[in-house]
């Protein structure tokens, strides 16, 4: 009765359950292994956890048969505090690139079912293969997660890649913990019901304790699909399922800014300012950061930026967008088809409004250090964040993170989860609308430094005080909450 008595006992850990594993693994010159622990907003939100030792499982990115190498390898990330999930690659193909994102990345995104990509395979069967596949790697996960349990254990289960886990989890251990957090939006129901497994994802996912979402829409979106499909009834506090309560909540996310904050103190970071205003100088600065995916919006930017350039002659040469495209995905023909259409864009603009000393769109196929993106944060005018569905979009919150000497614009997708939260400083956009968009670019380059400074300040506040560390603490706590109740309950 630990739980009651609000103690938690020595081995009480935070095991967190990840398509992705927080590392990189690479080989150096000589054939050695290295790991580079990535410092994503997941990552330190999860450190600062400090009540719990933190445990991740995962795929480690790529695959190693099994032998000396692989065991070597499996050892060198167990120290860094990650059991890797080894996943061959077909499976790999037909679960990540299939079913994940070629099914329920597009769906949960608004983007209908593709057949093309179905009938390619030359089966009919094309998605019930997919479907299988991501069945039999979450029992992967699964096996894992049962091997390295011990009793007390916080299991987080992290997004769509991860949704039957729960289940497989509760099925041999029902006493177990577990958690599961969407970071994509869900659908409206009406997108959602043309899964066609439908059920069985929704009844996989009824299995953890407690199910968060990063907006109330989200939540509210996927109570009424479990009422609408399965029957099932929802209450202001989730869904009532087989008996008990699964819980559903809203949890936004955010990042942890200190990091941002310290980072531009240090040298490194103003040696890469210092370049870049030089390099710039007598010129205002556009920002895009984003994964080169469809949902991302960027063809929409692009072509709101080039309206505004057709429109405003006067702005020509004194205004430039520097949108870093980071490659995703990259087997996926969706995300190839995509990569052309947006060099074509940047092409056709570049040669239309370029001179021999001026070039409208630096457009990098390319993801950037740390240290550069915080400066080139710093240093940019506006940011375009033109995302056409995101479950939350942390570019946002990192760039008002960078901002506090420039007080920059926000341009914000109402279509990102941010925009429920950083709505009041940002101006909000209909990405699809670009006439809109494109005088969204005119009025932020042209607000004035006190409206800038006070939509800067409200935003900010928010960033500060909604922190990743905050979105963790609030979830854990509710799950600890919610897992007492439903310890009680049994026991009645
Ligand atoms: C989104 C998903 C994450 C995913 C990330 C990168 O933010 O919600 O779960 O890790 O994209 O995508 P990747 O497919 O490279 O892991």
């Amino acid at each position: 009765l630990d739980f009651l008595n609000g103690e938690s006992s020595a081995s009480e850990r935070l095991v967190v359950v990840a398509n992705r594993l927080p590392v990189t693994c690479s080989k150096d010159q000589h054939g050695h292994w290295q790991l580079q622990v990535s410092a994503g907003g997941l990552v330190s939100a999860l450190k600062g956890v400090s009540t719990y030792t933190t445990m991740w499982i995962g795929w480690p990115g790529i695959w190693v048969k099994p032998g000396r190498e692989r065991d070597a390898l499996t050892a060198m990330l167990v120290q860094e505090g990650c059991i890797p999930v080894w996943i061959d690659p077909t499976l790999l193909d037909m679960y990540y690139n299939g079913f994940c994102n070629s099914v329920l990345w597009q769906l949960f995104h608004y983007v209908p079912l593709n057949i093309d990509s179905w009938q390619k395979m030359s089966e009919h069967r094309a998605m019930q293969m997919q479907w299988q596949a991501y069945q039999v790697a979450n029992q992967r996960f699964a096996d894992v997660v049962l091997e390295n349990y011990l009793p007390n254990d916080i299991m987080w289960i992290q997004d769509y890649h991860l949704m039957v886990l729960p289940s497989l989890l509760k099925a041999v251990v029902p006493k177990m913990k577990v958690g599961f957090f969407l970071h994509t939006p869900f659908p409206s129901s009406e997108m959602y019901r043309t899964l066609p497994v439908r059920e069985e994802v929704l009844r996989a996912v009824l299995g953890a304790d407690l199910i968060g979402f990063h907006t109330y829409d989200y939540a509210r979106h996927f109570i009424s699909s479990c009422t609408r499909i399965l029957g099932l009834e929802g209450t202001p506090e989730g869904v009532e399922n087989n008996g008990t309560i699964c819980r559903v909540g809203t949890f936004p996310i955010g990042i942890d800014p200190e990091r941002f904050t310290h980072a531009l103190e240090t040298d490194e970071v103003q040696s890469h300012v210092a370049k870049l205003l030089n390099r710039y100088a007598g010129r205002k600065i556009m920002l895009g950061v984003d994964r080169l995916d469809m949902v991302k919006g960027i063809p929409q930017k692009l072509l709101a930026f080039e309206k505004f350039l057709e429109e405003h002659p006067e702005w020509r040469d004194k205004v430039l967008l520097v949108q870093i495209a980071v490659p995703s995905r990259t087997d996926v023909s969706e995300y190839q088809k995509l990569r052309s259409m947006v060099h074509e864009i940047v092409g056709r603009i570049n040669g239309q409004f370029g001179t021999l000393t001026y070039v409208p769109i630096y457009h990098l196929d390319t993801s950037l250090s740390f240290t550069e993106l915080c400066a080139l944060y710093a240093v940019t005018d506006v940011a375009l964040v033109t995302s056409l569905r995101d479950g939350m979009n942390l570019v946002s919150y990192e760039y008002v993170a960078c901002q506090s000497d420039n007080a920059g614009v926000l341009v914000l997708s109402e279509f990102a989860g941010a925009a429920q939260s950083l709505g009041a400083g940002a101006i909000l956009v209909n990405p699809w609308n670009i006439t809109d968009m494109a005088q969204a670019i005119e009025d932020s380059l042209c607000m004035s430094e006190e409206e800038r400074r006070e939509r800067h300040r409200q935003n900010y506040m928010h960033v500060q005080t909604h922190t990743a560390q905050h979105w963790a603490d609030t979830f854990i706590s509710e799950l600890n909450d919610t897992h007492i109740e439903a310890d009680l309950r049994m026991k009645h």
